[in-house]
């Protein structure tokens, strides 16, 4: 047997033991539960910081200029890639924990700014510092979550990154009934201080990622205590069956060691460098750009226009929808551990795109104007089946402990990209296109789908490694393919082709 065979043959049976192993070993232990609560928490702040400016924009410094409020909302998209940016070094080079309290010593930092502002010019500079933390934890938490869920809780775990946010949303949304009004607004503000200071308690309880451990350092016995009471393991030989499921994947991949301490920069050009790699990192950059350029925040910035002459209060059309959100994302989570991360995809991107279809024929008067609010809720609703939360978690499913903070760091400055391009362009879209304002986002969503069918991988309960070695699969049945029907190797997806020439 070759060394590669043999590679293999360990890989499986300690993964054939590790299963074995999670029947027992999907335990909700104390520190899992920190981990889920401070990374939650952190997507809460993210979400309940989009829309809180959303409603008390006239009790706020009463006489500001449209410009100066526009300019607050917006430069928390501006903050956001600098934190994405910035996270992907940090958490590579000084862990996922430090990340963590660089998340929530910025959202406290900008949280007081906002809630003691003096004028204008502080909710401006407090903005881009929740931007930035907002940034840093879209990148962080889905990393630190992918990397301390074992397989068969990934996509849970994963879902709730977007369902901490979600609620975010919604929580705002309700405060700003009683708080969204001249008298009480800094209380709206003070909300991310409150959730800081409970953060910074839990903070020394917090545990590093014993993935991102391993990889520095395939002995650490720290990794290994803390796999022990994570998984609430008794024995050190169960916990070993981890270790050596990890460090054999990463032998197979040639990982000698010397290079998981790449910078961002570098690790970025080996993973272009890299065919299969390249292919997932297009597949992640086409998902991040898919769900922001769906429209999806077209959405939640401007349903309130939406629901005029359909029901009397448009805070209620905003809070309506904001519940459904979170139903929708609740459903996600559940559907998460059976359903098939591609056949969801499908799922969303089709129903979103009758959804924004029947949207725009409402708004044509061709339905009676509730009809609006239930295809506004059905857009929704299909975006937190797939597009919502699938990008975010697939990243972790699809790249190795080296490559994940990398590429999570690269599509979150694409994802908030394409967010800032949404929330500035969509009030255009309306101006010059009307009714038809939703028909970008429509072909956009068919888009997706036929990529999903054509192009997408499935990665539900697959570890990276093993997507890998599917793809390089493909990839020679692929090249036999063409070396065998020339005449055909110009047709195809583009990503193929790219690829033969490549
Ligand atoms: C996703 C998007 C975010 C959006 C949210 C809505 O997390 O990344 O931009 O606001 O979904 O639920």
């Amino acid at each position: 047997l070759s060394m590669a065979e043999l590679d293999a043959r360990k890989i499986h049976s300690s993964l054939l033991l590790l299963e074995e192993l999670e029947l027992d070993a999907v335990v909700i232990t104390t520190p899992l539960m920190i981990a889920l609560f401070m990374a939650g928490m952190a997507q809460f702040l993210v979400g309940y910081n989009t829309s809180v400016m959303n409603s008390p924009s006239s009790v706020v410094f009463q006489g500001h200029t449209t410009f100066q409020w526009s300019l607050a909302v917006a430069v928390f998209a501006v903050g956001g890639p600098f934190g994405a940016v910035t996270a992907g070094n940090i958490i590579d080079s000084r862990g996922r924990r430090s990340g963590m309290a660089v998340v929530i010593y910025m959202f406290l930092f900008g949280g007081l700014i906002q809630t003691l502002a003096k004028n204008m010019m502080y909710i401006i500079v407090a903005r881009f510092i929740i931007g930035f933390a907002s940034g840093f934890s879209s990148v962080l938490v889905p990393v630190y979550l992918g990397e301390l869920a074992p397989p068969t809780l990934r996509g849970t775990l994963g879902t709730l990154t977007q369902f901490s946010l979600v609620t975010g949303i919604f929580v705002s949304d309700l405060l700003a009934f009683p708080f969204a009004n001249e008298k009480s607004w800094r209380i709206l503000f003070s909300v991310t201080v409150v959730i800081c200071i409970i953060q910074i308690l839990c903070l020394p309880f917090l545990i590093e990622s014993p993935r991102w451990l391993l990889g520095r350092d395939r002995k650490s016995r720290t990794a290994r205590h803390i796999i022990k009471k994570l998984r609430g393991l008794r024995y050190d030989h169960e916990v070993e069956i981890e270790v050596n499921h990890f460090v054999c994947a990463s032998h197979a991949q040639s990982c000698d060691n010397n290079d998981d301490h790449t910078s961002s920069g570098i690790a970025l050009v080996v993973m272009l460098m890299d065919r299969q790699i390249r292919r997932l990192l297009i597949c992640s950059l086409v998902l991040q750009m898919a769900q922001q350029l769906s429209g999806i925040n077209a959405v939640f910035y401007y349903s309130t226009m939406f629901f005029e002459g359909v029901i009397d209060s448009p805070l209620l059309g905003t809070t309506i929808v904001g519940g459904v959100n979170v139903a929708a994302t609740y459903f996600a989570l559940r559907l998460m551990e059976n359903a098939n991360r591609r056949t969801l995809i499908l799922w969303s991107a089709g129903g979103m795109f009758i959804s924004s279809v029947s949207l725009v024929l409402c708004l044509l008067g061709y339905f009676n104007k509730l009809a609006t609010l239930f295809f506004v809720l059905s857009y929704v609703t299909f975006f937190e089946i797939g597009l919502g939360p699938i990008p975010w978690l697939i990243v972790a499913e699809m790249f190795e402990a080296k490559y994940v903070a990398t590429a999570m760091s690269v599509s979150c400055q694409l994802n908030w990209a394409c967010n800032f391009v949404v929330g500035i362009v969509f009030p255009y879209l309306q101006e010059y296109l009307g009714a038809f304002s939703f028909v970008p986002f429509a072909v956009v969503l068919l888009m997706t789908f036929i990529f999903a069918v054509t192009v997408l991988p499935e990665t539900k309960g697959t570890t990276p490694e093993e997507l890998r070695d599917e793809i390089v699969r493909s990839l020679s049945t692929m090249l036999v393919l063409s070396n065998d029907n020339t005449a055909s190797s110009s047709v195809g997806n583009p990503i193929d082709v790219e690829w033969r020439r490549a």
